[in-house]
């Protein structure tokens, strides 16, 4: 006898049993009520004891991600989506995100054991909901990841959270999402993500081989997001700008969207990464000086051949209850064209999730903060003509996000 666990609809819940069966005779299988409840049960028993079957939850929107987020705990001594309508897409999104199977069920007989068929996760089938769809819509000439650069020219404006939350929100969106850490020497984007170290750059200038390619070059917080940078010794920082351009464009050939964090001073490293970008994003907040910061940085843009039109403004810490502050791109600083995004204040809440290594949860924790990133992320992969084929990635592109349930974790903090 086998144990396994299942969430899904309410209309599914003779199917689940006829699937656990599909993949063993003896399966015993018990239903939880949630998708929390789901990942919580398997997370807190045996290693290897419950196998997991993740039915279609929440409209079908969310039950790839939980089913790729129970496969990364690592818990699981099975991981099975089973839903209905499963296309190609979908099959090789899950088997990337470590999904051990995906069940068709529409397909069978509906006689005993009917209406259901197992195929393991490398040859899996299409969905209409979070198909990697990037790739698939690349604008011709271009291959690889769209690259968005953020910098600031000063300190504590967000960009490090920005990047963190944009990652996190892509992942979600299903997309194949890798950070690059350009603050060389005191970079700290993997601890956002509970990580101990990111990987060490300076080693290419050592002529350490770390190979290339994605795997090589980054670590894997998820298995859809990677993590590249920065250098372990601060005094190495200045050895990795020769590779730089070299690593940025390894790293988008593998990816669907590289998220480039900068240094407070326009290094060498962040010029190349300015310069490569598909949007550089300077990152403001309404700090005196905030202007000043503004024009220095964009000025510098336009020197190093960065097109105008490739420039974009991101507020963050805005207050939802303003409107963008165009003043800041005025003529004199020069970004009047610029296209202006808003991160609104996450308060305690987001700095919190942010300096517990929790940044994976922020796209759940729900709130003005999560919701202005998501939008804005939508809004720009939009205009970059790279939004993922995803419902809530094409609602958020309208400006608009739905209600979502805490998470496992926010559910725990909840309880703390
Ligand atoms: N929108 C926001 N809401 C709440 N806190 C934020 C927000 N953006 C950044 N922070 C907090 O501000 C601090 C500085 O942010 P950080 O991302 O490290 O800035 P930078 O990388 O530009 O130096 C961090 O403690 C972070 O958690
Ligand atoms: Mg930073």
């Amino acid at each position: 006898m086998s144990e396994w666990v299942a969430v899904c609809d309410e209309r599914d819940y003779e199917l689940m049993g006829r699937v656990a069966r599909s993949l063993d005779a003896s399966a015993e299988i018990e239903l939880v009520g949630t998708s929390d409840a789901l990942r919580r049960t398997v997370f807190e028993a045996v290693p290897g004891e419950l196998g997991a079957i993740v039915g279609q939850v929440d409209g079908g929107v969310a039950d790839v991600n939980l089913a790729a987020a129970i496969a990364h705990d690592g818990n699981a001594r099975r991981v099975v989506l089973a839903r209905h309508g499963v296309s190609g897409s979908l099959r090789s999104r899950a088997a990337r995100a470590g999904i051990d199977d995906v069940v068709d069920l529409d397909e069978g007989d509906g006689g005993p054991g009917g209406g259901v068929s197992a195929s393991d996760g490398g040859r899996l089938a299409q969905s209409s909901d979070c198909p990697p769809g990037p790739s698939a819509r690349l604008s011709p000439g271009r291959e690889g990841a769209a690259v968005l650069t953020f910098c600031s020219g000063r300190g504590g404006v967000g960009k490090t959270s920005i990047v963190a939350a944009f990652a996190a929100q892509a992942q979600r969106w299903g997309m194949r999402a890798c950070m690059l850490d350009l603050d060389l020497s005191c970079g700290n984007l993997f601890s956002c993500f509970g990580l101990p170290r990111g990987t060490d750059l300076s080693r290419l200038a050592e002529g350490g081989d770390l190979g290339w390619s994605a795997s090589g070059l980054s670590v894997a917080v998820t298995p859809l997001l990677g993590l590249a940078g920065p250098c372990e010794r601060p005094e190495s920082a200045e050895l990795v700008s020769p590779y730089v351009a070299k690593v940025i464009s390894a790293l988008a050939r593998e990816c669907d969207l590289l998220l480039v964090d900068t240094s407070t001073t326009l290094t060498d490293a962040a010029a190349q990464a300015a310069q490569l970008a598909d949007r550089l994003v300077i990152v403001s907040d309404d700090r005196p000086g905030g202007a000043a910061a503004l024009a220095r940085v964009g000025g510098l843009a336009v020197r190093l051949g960065v097109a105008r039109t490739r420039i974009a403004r991101l507020e963050n810490r805005a207050s939802p209850r303003r409107g963008a502050n165009l003043a800041l791109g005025r003529a004199e600083v020069g970004l009047e064209v610029a296209r202006v995004y808003r991160a609104f204040d996450g308060g305690g809440e987001a700095a919190d999730l942010l300096a517990e290594g929790l940044a994976l949860e922020l796209p759940d924790s729900g709130g003005p903060f999560a919701e202005s990133v998501a939008i804005s992320l939508a809004q720009m992969l939009a205009e970059l003509g790279r939004l993922p084929a995803c419902e809530e990635a094409a609602r958020a592109a309208e400006g608009s996000t739905a209600h979502r349930r805490p998470t496992l974790f926010g559910l725990r903090r909840e309880a703390r």
